[in-house]
């Protein structure tokens, strides 16, 4: 078990470079084998979560190597259409690929996704989504069996702007006939990174980034290459981590614009803010305010995956922050960690309340999950003293030599593995 020493206190400066992103590049990755071709992701970050996707691929017949922070993709060789119940526990995107294999090959055999156990987050839109376009999906034990005799375009509406049934129905839809077009669909960037490869690999594809995305037929190309878009909650963390230690950080090749609700919630408790066409620096020389209501939404609502950051870099603001977690059920299971530093948070229902205190002092605290993990850190930066983070394998599910990028800004933290 991987175990930070951080001791705190010291504030942060320095420019950084953030990593590609975890949550475009799995479905991506998934996509790659809706044809036999070849892909090169520029920009794939070094992830465990990515390597288990590399994992799936190779289990399928694909040739899937890195060189540098290139993932080359070579698909033609897919001769299996099943994926053990080992791989599919790794990670919670490995129910992309279900998806895209129907699409090639018009049967699949997998179970039920694993991942970050943040309640229960069944794959009901999914199979609904999968069904309509005329897959035939029987679900016995853990287990889904599918069949299909030539997917066909269709409407489908989903019930919840879920981001990996709107990821799942695009690919499905590359192997169906005719046009589909996806209603109340997801919103969030990768979408629209996931719509530039297929646009690559041959698909029409149009929408991603709007409630509506069509996908109407499929010239399958032999050759792919695309650079994988910057990791906007990786961006949104460094930030909070700025802001629970003080001093400058700038982000350097980001969009400011997909990470927005966070920056300007961090300049509503008082951060100094910069942003530039590809950059964002945030400075912060004074104790920080409680922000408005942080409410979290499908984007462009406020992304539950940076709400325990932005939780941490409350926790010595000034006043009481009030947090509502709508998109999953149990995502507050860094709250218990942070008090344990001396953060005074209460829970009632979906609604956290955190009351700002002067200090935090270094504990020994356990990662639960990848943002939980990340929030303990950024609260670690800021506390007075040594903490001692156990199970930070977490971490590295989401984010690239997270230490040393800290490191690089001045941070103080010690890797035992
Ligand atoms: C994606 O997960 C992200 N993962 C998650 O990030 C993120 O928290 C989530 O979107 C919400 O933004 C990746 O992109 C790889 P959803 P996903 O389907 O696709 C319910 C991280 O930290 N739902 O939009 O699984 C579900 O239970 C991870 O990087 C159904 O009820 O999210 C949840 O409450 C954690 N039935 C809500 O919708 C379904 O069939 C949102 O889920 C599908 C979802």
């Amino acid at each position: 078990m991987s175990i930070w020493r951080v001791s705190g206190g010291k504030k942060l400066y320095g420019d950084i470079k953030i990593q590609g992103s975890k949550n475009a590049v799995l479905p991506i990755m998934a996509a790659a084998i809706i044809t036999g071709c070849e892909t090169e992701l520029i920009n794939c970050p070094r992830l465990s979560d990515v390597e288990a996707a590399m994992s799936i691929l190779r289990y399928l017949g694909c040739k899937a190597e890195r060189d540098g922070d290139t993932v080359y993709i070579d698909s033609r060789g897919m001769n299996r259409t099943d994926i053990p119940h080992d791989l599919m526990r790794e990670m919670r995107s490995s129910v992309i690929f279900l998806g895209a294999i129907l699409a090639r090959a018009h049967k699949a055999e997998l179970s039920y996704p694993g991942g970050c156990e943040l309640g229960p987050r069944p794959i009901d839109l999914h199979l609904e989504a999968l069904r309509s376009l005329g897959a035939e999906i029987n679900e016995q034990g853990g287990s889904l069996t599918c069949r299909d005799n030539g997917l066909k375009g269709t409407g489908i509406n989903l019930s919840f702007p879920s981001v990996g049934a709107t990821e799942n129905a695009m690919l499905a839809a590359c192997g169906a006939e005719g046009e589909t077009i996806i209603t109340n669909a997801a919103r969030e960037p990768d979408i629209v990174d996931l719509q530039v490869y297929l646009s690559k690999l041959g698909a029409s594809v149009n929408g991603a980034g709007t409630s509506t995305v069509t996908i109407s037929g499929f010239m399958p190309q032999k050759q792919v290459g695309h650079r994988v878009m910057t990791d906007r909650i990786a961006s949104a963390t460094a930030l909070c981590c700025a802001a629970t230690t003080g001093g400058s950080v700038t982000l350097k090749s980001v969009d400011p614009a997909d990470f927005e609700t966070v920056t300007s919630a961090l300049e509503n408790m008082g951060c100094d803010i910069e942003r530039k066409s590809n950059s964002v620096r945030i400075t912060v020389s004074n104790r920080l305010c409680s922000p408005k209501p942080v409410v979290t939404r499908p984007y462009p609502g406020f992304p539950t995956d940076a709400q325990p950051q932005l939780m941490a870099a409350c926790l010595k603001a000034k006043g009481t922050s009030v947090f509502t977690e709508n998109i999953l059920d149990n995502r507050y299971r860094h709250v218990q960690e942070l008090c344990r530093m001396g953060a005074d948070i209460s829970i009632v229902g979906r609604v956290a309340v955190v009351t700002g205190v002067e200090e935090l002092l270094g504990a020994q605290v356990s990662a639960t999950d990848l943002r939980g993990g990340a929030a303990l850190v950024a609260a670690a930066l800021g506390a007075k003293g040594e903490t001692t983070i156990y199970d930070t394998g977490h971490i590295a599910r989401g984010y690239e030599e997270f230490d040393k990028m800290l490191m690089s800004l001045g941070a103080d933290i010690r890797y035992e593995a």
